[in-house]
């Protein structure tokens, strides 16, 4: 019985044997188009807890206690020993306008042995590491000063150890800021972790902004998690396209994205509900994307919010969009200002007096879901109030319109791998006298939480596409970038980086990127491609100044394919570095538990010459890298 399977591999092998190789012709000294140098990106918004939960490092999970019917949300009572207490959400009181509300602990019965509190269990768990210092700080006020000082603790979930502690002393009956630091000793690295704010004497505490950071990449204070940055940056973006799709517009007007709102000391910020049905903390406000985009070297590519929000509420063109117009031109010049204009200044007094530059503005998000058929005016004034004021920004827009023509579209692609498949010709004969293309958001949606092999076949497949249309396609960027991969933590499947508090990984659709774009090169090259199978798609393109040749091979059928590689008009020298990124089958995948099933592997090809009889592996992506002489 179990010799049939292996027969039927050698017949199968025997037959592609017999199969005629393809033919690729690349002339080398042929080039036909520029590729962008900004073809690959990144597109992030708050979804699946990207931000609160993902990339934004704090620890503590609804800091500024907002609270539902089942009480305030993940902050438990603690009361050990015979100490007793209460807990609950206070909206009456604050430190601030904008965090108006806190959590009150009423203790009725506490001393040093016995002490009652509050604990928070973070975004599923608290990541500890060992001989790590952890940043935090809380806003206090008590009754009365009897109650002592707060201990804060970083406990073990399983048994309550103290993994590491401190102490906030001095609470009056005002509210005001304490920062502490808690260093782990050598503990074994583990989310399964939480934090406890107690105290030891009978009193009222109200607690509010309660954050910990561990620590961050480039050591910036509000900042990322270091783990997903190099992740990241491995991926080489060339922007990163903020802060959304739907998170931009919010479910209703109210809830957009008001960068306003998001700016300053956290205790500035309301936060507020985002579309994806949790609350945003803002602490990922718009001077943290601008920072994200300098430590990654990307450019911002700043979406303003234009107007309509997905429950079908719009703003009419004319005068009841000009409150809005007003804010997407004190938003650019909040990100281009000098310290002389009025939102430049305000972004000096945030900590960021450099200006940052842009070169291109979205309109809204996938406006041809707006059902009143507004957005051709609302572009229309968002368009000419944006080009007199700052004629050099390139404006996009996110569907067709017809009263101004815009610098760039914005085109989403969410699809299956066999459709991508059929459709990499889609920009080959597209016109390229209109407005140049943004393909914003694309995926091949299979696989989940994050996509498997077969989705990234076909997202390689695509971006073979792309970077041969790439004198049109100026920018592209994956959609959704980030998971949390606990249960509850994905709204949308198929996601490029998944994690938990701890871990991260990278799917096989992330590492095709990597390869792609670390290989993007400069134009394209004349080429042809003979006698081959449906399913076996290639780019190339050439670097002029390392005279490198990049070609990119798919093959996404289950049996290798041969080719014969005929490289004309110029000499190769060997060897020729080969990346391959394969798998046994489309289903196969990476996960927290196997973070490196599929990654890319890399081989030298000793012999190259013009004449070059070469094998594509089974299931797989490969990225060639050819010198010239
Ligand atoms: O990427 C997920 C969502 O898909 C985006 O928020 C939206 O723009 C699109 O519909």
């Amino acid at each position: 019985m179990k010799t049939w399977p292996v027969i039927l591999v050698l017949l199968s092998s025997l037959a592609v044997g017999q199969k005629k190789p393809a033919t690729l012709t690349i002339h080398l000294d042929k080039p036909v188009s520029k590729v962008s140098p900004t073809l690959y990106g990144l597109m992030t918004e708050e979804i699946n807890y990207s931000y609160d939960g993902g990339l934004y490092a704090e620890m503590v999970r609804n800091r500024t206690f907002h609270t539902r019917w089942e009480g305030v949300l993940n902050w438990y009572l603690a009361e050990y020993g015979n100490a007793q207490g209460a807990m609950q959400g206070d909206p009456h009181t604050g430190p601030s306008e904008a965090v108006n509300r806190s959590l009150k602990l009423t203790v009725t019965q506490a001393d040093p042995q016995n002490q009652a509190g509050v604990i928070n269990t973070g975004y599923w768990g608290m990541a500890l590491r060992p001989n790590t210092t952890y940043q935090g700080s809380l806003y206090a006020k008590t009754d009365s000063e009897s109650i002592g000082p707060v201990s804060v603790r970083l406990l073990a979930d399983a048994n309550d150890e103290v993994l590491a502690a401190s102490t906030v002393s001095d609470v009056t009956t005002e509210w005001k800021e304490y920062h502490f630091t808690l260093k782990t000793g050598s503990i074994r690295p583990s989310s399964a972790n939480h934090l406890a704010l107690t105290i030891a004497h009978p009193g009222t505490l109200w607690l509010s902004l309660v954050s910990l950071f561990p620590p961050t990449y480039h050591d910036r204070a509000n900042g990322n998690r270091v783990d997903l940055m190099e992740k990241l940056a491995a991926m080489h973006p060339a922007f990163l396209r903020f802060p959304g799709g739907n998170y931009l517009e919010g479910e209703h007007i109210a809830d957009r994205f008001d960068w306003k709102k998001t700016i300053g000391p956290l205790v500035e910020r309301p936060t507020h509900p985002s579309p994806w049905r949790y609350m945003s903390s803002d602490g990922m406000g718009l001077l943290e994307f601008l920072e994200w985009c300098e430590d990654l070297k990307m450019q911002p590519v700043l979406a303003v919010y234009a107007g309509y929000s997905l429950a079908q509420e719009h703003v009419n063109p004319g005068a009841d969009l000009e409150p809005y117009v007003q804010d997407a031109l004190d938003e650019i010049e909040y990100v281009t200002g000098s310290t002389d204009t009025k939102w430049g200044a305000v972004r000096a007094k945030d900590g960021h007096p450099q200006p940052f530059h842009l070169t291109y503005v979205e309109v809204g998000n996938e406006d041809q879901f707006d059902r009143s058929g507004s957005y051709d005016g609302r572009f229309a004034q968002f368009y000419k109030a944006i080009k007199a004021k700052y004629p050099d920004l390139q404006i996009i827009a996110t569907t067709a319109v017809k009263r101004v023509r815009p610098d760039v579209v914005d085109d989403h692609y969410y699809r299956r791998a066999t459709e991508f498949f059929h459709d990499t010709t889609h920009y080959d004969k597209a016109d390229r006298s209109g407005p140049k293309i943004f393909v914003g958001e694309w995926a091949t949606r299979e696989g989940s939480p994050t996509p498997n092999f077969g989705a990234a076949l076909g997202d390689a497949a695509w971006m073979t596409g792309m970077e041969r249309n790439s004198d049109l396609i100026v920018m592209s960027c994956y959609a959704p970038l980030f998971v949390n991969v606990n249960p509850g933590g994905m709204q949308w499947e198929s996601d490029l980086i998944g994690y938990n508090a701890l871990r991260s990984y990278g799917s096989p659709s992330y590492y095709a990127q990597v390869m792609f774009a670390s290989h993007v090169g400069e134009e394209t090259l004349q080429s042809e491609l003979e006698n081959a199978g449906p399913k076996l798609f290639y780019s190339v393109t050439s670097d002029t100044n390392s005279k490198r040749v990049f070609l990119k091979l798919v093959n996404a059928e289950s049996v290798p394919q041969s080719i014969d590689l005929k490289l004309t008009g110029a000499t190769l020298a060997p060897p020729a570095k080969v990346w391959t990124l394969n798998a046994g089958s489309t289903e196969a995948t990476n996960t927290l538990d196997t973070p490196e099933s599929i990654v890319p592997k890399e081989s030298t090809l000793s012999k190259v010459s013009s004449d070059l009889h070469y094998t594509v592996p089974a299931y797989s992506i490969q990225v060639l890298e050819l010198k010239q002489q």
